[in-house]
């Protein structure tokens, strides 16, 4: 078993690079038929879904456009805080077709902030691809179109996901070990 050890957490592997890369070919598929003429505007959330959001826009074939946003909620710990903030989008999308690129769905408030914002903005159709969700977290009810893996409720770091900003090189996602 792949072990880490970060900030004295130990943590063990939990999805491999493989499984990533095996679940985003099947995402990648259907994006690559629901989207192909549509020229969609992929919204990359900073900074956890870089790795992910990389992988999926590579894989699609077609015109698209590509806006990062900023939106921050965690701080260094683990816990949520409630506050979250939107920055850059600077890019008209009023009528495009819109697709959220998320690393992992968790109280949904985040994602919830994004979208209220972006529907004021009067896109064509808006869709949401997360990498994770974790379900059981839910505050805030939020529609995901494409979800990687829906997780148990702990603790994940790797393929972007950090601990204290640590860890978000590694290309598995490891879980924390208590
Ligand atoms: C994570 C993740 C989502 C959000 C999900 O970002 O990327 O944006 O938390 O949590 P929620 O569903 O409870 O709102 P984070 O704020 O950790 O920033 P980061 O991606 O820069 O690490």
């Amino acid at each position: 078993m792949k072990k880490v050890k970060l900030n004295n957490r130990n943590f063990e592997l939990y999805i491999s690079r493989d499984e990533i890369q095996n679940k985003i070919s099947q995402i990648s598929n259907k994006l690559n038929k629901e989207y192909r003429d549509k020229n969609p505007v992929f919204i990359v959330v900073l900074t956890g879904s870089i790795f992910f959001a990389t992988d999926i826009i590579k894989s699609f074939k077609y015109d698209c456009n590509v806006q990062l946003v900023n939106a921050k909620s965690y701080g260094n710990d683990m816990e949520s805080s409630g506050k979250v903030q939107i920055n850059n989008l600077n890019l008209d999308i009023k009528d495009r077709e819109i697709v959220i690129i998320e690393d992992i769905v968790d109280t949904g408030i985040t994602l919830n902030s994004i979208l209220n914002i972006i529907k004021k903005l009067e896109p064509k159709s808006i869709a949401t691809v997360s990498l994770l969700s974790k379900p059981s977290r839910r505050i805030v009810k939020v529609e995901v179109e494409y979800i990687g893996f829906e997780i148990e409720d702990k603790f994940v770091i790797g393929y972007g996901m950090d601990y204290a900003e640590l860890g978000r090189n590694l290309n598995d996602i490891y879980i924390l070990k208590e």
